[in-house]
Formats: structure tokens, C-alpha cells, sequence
């Protein structure tokens, strides 16, 4: 740094406020030309958003490989991507909460789960910032459809917000992400950019985040109201924003202090970008950043259903490969984060993929629909009548299909969550005349498949795979890698079962009714059946678990150990789930809420025991009296699973901590102010 001869805090106020927000040069930081270091952001979470770069699977692939390595590897080839394009910070990651099925954007979240999310998303930073690449955990807060985004406030109640809204991005902050981005649409009636208790009191009070608050391109209305709110960054160059601060300031709406306070921030900034230069590797070769890819694409690919075990393919005599996407499958969804043009790879198509491991197959590929760029897909039916045929001769037939970066994209939501027509009457035409379907399903969230899931033999959901995912399907078909990805959100019959379907209250507000039951949550209460539960996936091995122990270590703090034995004779790696549940609460609670998960490799036959460590945090709820997370003594109980709704082992636990230490926050609620008390007393 020491070529810039200029700290923030000696420039003039004027400066000051110029260098709060970004450059002239999109993606950048203001230098004031040259006096002061500047730093260059880019998207984005499914590649960097830059010619060239790896094109890496959706979040959503990350949140189905319920793998910390996954997330942390995911990251890190973006991080060698962003060394080789001087990239200094990413945009990245999303943790939103997939409340909604239809939200145009879930192909770039992680989970419906709070805790999966911010685990996830933890590791994805650690993966950027241990090489030297800031990391910018978006959108804060509530953001959790594209309609009207820029409008419509959600109208979240306080519990629901600190448990599902907020919760992963408390989780990630642990990992020490550099930026925060806030999000478009207002919270409770206040843009997140200019909400104030929100970012200033729980994101930094509460929650003790000292970094760089950046907006999302734009969600500035007004510039001196998101500085009071502690927003440091406007992004990207807004003209009126200087001017904007500086008014403030002559009338006195904003402080000396405040402005200082931010420049602070951006120095900061400015000092991380500087100190992590030196740890930065050399980027590895491109293609073995591609190798990883496809290993983070194998991991989240989850193998819905597979009868008979028509998977692995067996020595298959003749196959047919049947449609476009299997040539020019999707890598990602639309908007910020669209890789497709980006990429330059070659994606082999995976019809010779396979023809190269089965040399004695017949391999048939036929396109039988057409892709149409900006749309979405075409009915061919000529194409689609020869695709019947060769079905019809052939021994397999892997059909291929999905939605694109059209139908999934950020800026509008979905409008269905059945697959386009063309594609659904494909799967069943072709199911009619070959008893051995194997479907590839692409997409980047839930799909309802109840109109022909009955008649494939198997189906495979691959996520928005990125530039490797033909590469790792062909492994998951030839059973060179064992299927070990799980659903990171329910996949429901019908978008009618989702309790927001496509409900968008008036455009200015939205509701959030449904509180702290979000997905697998408000299934299981209300006794929906869904397709596939929440954390489910099928194997090519077997998995049996038991020996359940629960240890003591302290007032609230406990060892929940378990063995997973590999039953098959495949070597396989298993998803283990643990839920709690609060069994007499004095509020609302959950039937069951993840708390702990473990994806273990065990070779064929193989044993381990897992062991989870739970604390105060797994047990509390966020109480609305005491304004923080509080545990209520009693009885828990303790679910290990494969799914959310296959639970191999259970235990009771009674936790019962210090007496003192729960009487002191009693007291505490006792000792609030009259008029709070009145309120609850009621
Ligand atoms: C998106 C952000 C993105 C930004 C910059 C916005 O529209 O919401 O996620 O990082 O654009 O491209």
C-alpha cells in the first residue's frame, strides 16, 4: 500500500464521500484518480463472471451435496479464477431462504434450511478468503422472490426473521466474510438499504459484523438514509451521491463521525485486498480447475429414484440418448450469475461420453426437441417421432430435459414448477414404448414430476451442473462415482401444496403467514405428502446406522455419536441427518429442525462413527420477549436420519441447565420496563 501516499482518513470531506460510492469504471471501487487504492468486484456465484472462467454448478448443487469440502473446493476454483482476472472480491455467496418453490433465484441459494445454508455458505467463504479472494454474503434480508423485488416489503415477523431469515447469515458470519450485500426489496416497511435496525443493529450490534457493507446494484433510494443505516458502499457509480452526503451533512442529518466511520470501513477494505495479495496462489492450469468441477458436480447430483438398479449401466447393448440437452446441457440459471456465454468450454456431448465407456453399445443420440436461446424449447415433431422409434429398438433410453436459464432466472419468478410441456410429453411418449427410461432432470430447483416420474425407472436430478456436468454424469451412469447428493429443499406434488404457491401479496407488501414453518417444516406439520422429503437421495450402496450414545459435556453441550456401516459392496458416501425437536415448548416449535449433518465416505462394508456436537444455540429458540436466542429447559428430541423422513435412530434428551443461569434471564424479562411487561402479561 505503500505507493499510495494518501490514507482515507486525510482526504477532504468531499473525497470522502466520493469514495462511498463505486467508480466510474463498473465493478470498481473510487481511486480518486490514482491518490487511493481501489478494489474490483465481480459475480458471481456459479463462475466468475468473467471471459474464460470456469463455469462452476449452481448454489443449489452445493446445498443437494451437503458437503462442506463441496462448497469449500466450489469456491476456491472461483478464487484461482478472480487471482487470473485480478478480481479482488466476489459476489458471492447467496444464502436467501428458499421459502418459495416458484422464486426465479433458487437455482442460486442454497437450501430451504437455515442451518444447511449458513454451514454451506460458511465453508464457500473460507474457501474464497483462504486464497486471498473477499467474499460477499447476499442479499440481506427477506429477499425471497423475484416479483417486484424492488417493491414489495416483506412483512416478516421477529421470530421467523431471527430463526429462518437471518440465521444463515449469522452462521456465515463466523467464517469473517469481508462484505455484507444488502438486498432490494424493503423489510417490515424500510429498504434493507436504509434499514437501520437492520443493519446497523442486528447485523453489526448483534450480530458483530465489522466489515464492508456493499448495496445491491442500485437498492439505494436515498444515500445519506442508507449511510445513517451504516451502509458503507453504494454500488455501483451513482452520480447524485455525493451530493446527496454531502447535503446531509451541511443540515446535519449525517455526522463527521458516521462518514468517518465508513471511510474506516473502506480502508479497511482497501488494507484486507493489500495483506491477502501476498497469500494468493499461482492459479492452477485451467483444466484442472475444470477437474474440479466436475467433481463439485458429481457431489450434488442426486439420484431421485433408480428401480431394479437400472443404475449403474451394466454392459447396456444399445442406448438411446434423447434430447438437445444432452449435447448442450444448461450450466446455470439467467441473470447476474449466467454463465453460458461466458465459459468458452467445449462441453463433450454425453452421448459420446458414453459411447467412449460402453465401445461395444450402440450409442443413438437423437435431439428431439429444439432449444431455443431466449425462450425456452421447441417441439420438433418429426424429431420427436424418431426419438420414439429408436427408444423403442433400444435396450435404455437416457432422456434429457429440464429448464434453462429462461425459465429460471433472477428478475421474474417461475411460472410453473412442472417441467415445459415438450419435455414432459417427451419423458411419457418415450416411457410408453421403452420399459427402461433413465431421465435426466437439469434445472436449478423443484421440479413436479408427478405426471411421468411413475413410469421412468430412474431419474436423476443434476442441478445446473456447470461446464463439467456431462463429465459427471457420464461417471454417475457408469457407476465410476456413486450417486451421494440429497435434496437441500422439498420437492412437493403440486405448487398448490406450497403454502405461498403463487401468492404475491399486492406488489408492495407480502406476508410471510407462514412464520417459522418453512418447507420440510410446514410439510410434516400439516401432514402434506410431497414427492421427495427434504435431505433425500438414493445410492448405488446401502447404508445401515446405529449405536446411538448422547454424551454430557456440559450445561447444554452434548456428543451425539452413531455408526454408519456401508452395507453393499460399493464403495459410497452417506448424508447423515440429525434433527431436534423441542417436545413441549411454550411457543411454537418445529416438528423437527436440522442441527447437524455429516457426508461420510465409506468403502464397501465399512464403518464409522459420527459424532455431532450440539450446544446452546441447537436447542434455543429466538424468544421475542427476551429479544435473543433463549433455551427453555425440558425434554428434546433427537432424530438421525438418512432424510427428514427417514429416520433410522431416536433418542429422548432432558437438558437442564444452570439454575442460575436461567432464573438470570428471567430476571432479566422481569426487570424490563413497565410497558413491555403490560404487553406480555396479557
Ligand atoms: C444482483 C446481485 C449481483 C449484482 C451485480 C444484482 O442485480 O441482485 O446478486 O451481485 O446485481 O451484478
Amino acid at each position: 500500500m505503500e505507493q499510495f501516499s494518501m490514507k482515507f482518513k486525510d482526504l477532504t470531506l468531499q473525497e470522502k464521500c466520493q469514495i462511498l460510492t463505486g467508480s466510474r469504471e463498473a465493478w470498481c471501487t473510487e481511486d480518486l484518480g490514482g491518490k487511493v487504492p481501489y478494489c474490483r468486484m465481480q459475480d458471481g456465484p456459479s463462475g466468475l463472471m468473467v471471459q474464460g472462467s470456469v463455469s462452476v454448478p449452481c448454489l443449489q448443487n452445493i446445498g443437494n451435496s451437503w458437503s462442506e469440502d463441496a462448497a469449500y473446493l466450489m469456491a476456491s476454483i472461483m478464487a484461482e479464477d478472480c487471482i487470473e482476472h485480478e478480481v479482488d472480491v466476489l459476489l458471492a455467496p447467496g444464502v436467501n431462504i428458499k421459502r418459495n418453490n416458484v422464486c426465479g433465484r433458487n437455482f442460486e441459494y442454497v437450501s430451504e434450511d437455515p442451518y444447511l445454508s449458513g454451514i454451506l455458505g460458511k465453508h464457500f467463504v473460507n474457501g474464497l478468503q483462504d486464497k486471498g479472494i473477499g467474499a460477499t454474503v447476499k442479499h440481506l434480508c427477506a429477499n425471497n422472490r423475484e416479483y417486484a423485488r424492488f417493491t414489495v416489503s416483506s412483512e416478516v415477523d421477529e421470530r421467523a426473521l431471527h430463526e429462518i431469515y437471518l440465521e444463515p447469515f449469522r452462521i456465515v458470519l463466523e467464517s469473517k466474510p469481508w462484505i455484507v450485500m444488502c438486498s432490494y426489496n424493503p423489510l417490515n416497511g424500510w429498504y434493507t438499504s436504509e434499514n437501520r435496525p437492520l443493519l446497523k443493529g442486528i447485523l453489526r450490534d448483534t450480530f458483530g459484523f465489522d466489515g464492508l457493507i456493499v448495496s445491491d446494484w442500485c437498492a439505494v433510494h436515498d444515500r445519506a438514509k442508507s449511510l445513517k443505516a451504516t451502509l458503507d458502499l453504494e454500488m455501483p457509480f451513482a452520480e447524485r451521491s455525493e451530493k446527496n452526503l454531502l447535503d446531509a451533512h451541511t443540515r446535519g442529518f449525517i455526522t463527521t463521525e458516521e462518514i468517518d466511520e465508513s471511510v474506516q470501513r473502506m480502508q479497511d477494505l482497501m488494507d484486507k485486498v493489500e495483506a491477502s495479495k501476498a497469500i494468493r496462489p499461482t492459479p492452477r492450469p485451467r483444466q484442472e480447475r475444470h477437474n474440479d468441477a466436475i467433481k463439485v458436480a458429481e457431489e450434488g447430483i442426486v439420484l431421485l429414484k433408480n428401480e431394479d438398479g437400472v443404475l449403474p449401466l451394466k454392459n447396456p447393448k444399445r442406448l438411446a440418448v434423447i434430447g438437445q440437452q444432452a449435447r448442450y446441457p444448461e450450466v446455470g440459471g439467467g441473470g447476474s450469475s449466467d454463465m453460458s456465454a461466458k465459459h468458452g468450454y467445449d462441453i463433450p456431448f454425453l452421448d459420446r461420453l458414453l459411447k467412449q465407456e460402453y465401445p461395444d453399445c450402440s450409442v443413438r443420440f437423437i435431439g428431439a426437441y429444439k432449444i431455443l436461446p431466449h425462450l425456452g424449447f421447441n417441439n420438433r415433431e418429426w424429431l420427436e417421432k424418431i426419438a420414439i422409434r429408436d427408444a423403442y429398438e433400444s435396450e435404455y433410453s437416457i432422456v434429457c430435459v429440464g429448464d434453462n436459464r429462461v425459465l429460471e432466472s433472477e428478475g421474474y419468478d417461475r411460472q410453473s414448477l412442472k417441467l415445459p410441456l415438450v419435455h414432459e410429453n417427451l419423458v411419457k411418449h418415450i416411457c410408453e414404448v421403452n420399459p427402461n427410461v433413465i431421465v435426466i432432470v437439469t434445472a436449478g430447483s423443484a421440479i413436479d414430476m408427478t405426471a411421468w416420474i411413475d413410469k421412468a425407472k430412474a431419474v436423476i436430478y443434476t442441478s445446473f451442473g456447470g461446464e463439467g456436468i456431462n463429465e459427471a454424469l457420464c461417471n454417475i451412469i457408469t457407476g465410476k462415482t456413486c450417486p451421494s447428493g440429497k435434496l437441500s429443499e422439498t420437492f412437493v406434488r403440486s405448487i398448490e401444496d406450497n403454502p405461498i404457491n403463487f401468492e404475491t401479496g399486492n406488489g408492495f407488501v407480502e406476508r410471510y403467514n407462514d412464520g417459522i414453518m418453512v418447507g420440510y417444516k410446514y410439510y410434516e406439520k400439516n401432514n402434506i405428502p410431497v414427492l421427495f422429503p427434504f435431505g433425500y437421495g438414493k445410492s448405488y450402496a446401502t447404508f445401515e446406522y446405529s449405536d446411538l450414545k448422547i454424551e454430557k459435556l456440559g450445561d447444554a453441550d452434548y456428543n451425539v455419536s452413531y455408526t454408519v456401516t456401508n452395507t453393499s459392496d460399493v464403495d459410497g458416501k452417506e448424508i447423515s441427518q440429525l434433527y431436534i425437536k423441542d417436545v413441549f415448548s411454550m411457543v411454537e416449535q418445529p416438528p423437527k429442525a436440522l442441527k447437524g449433518f455429516a457426508k461420510t465416505f465409506l468403502k464397501a462394508g465399512e464403518s464409522k462413527v459420527i459424532t455431532h456436537r450440539l450446544d446452546k444455540q441447537s436447542f434455543s429458540y429466538y424468544s421475542t420477549m427476551l429479544k435473543e436466542w433463549f433455551l427453555e429447559d425440558g425434554w428434546f428430541e433427537i432424530y438421525v436420519g438418512a432424510s427428514s423422513a427417514d429416520i433410522r435412530l431416536q433418542a429422548k434428551l432432558l437438558v437442564k441447565t444452570d439454575e442460575d443461569q436461567q432464573n438470570s434471564k428471567y430476571d432479566e424479562f422481569y426487570n424490563l420496563p413497565d410497558s413491555t411487561n403490560d404487553t406480555f402479561i396479557v
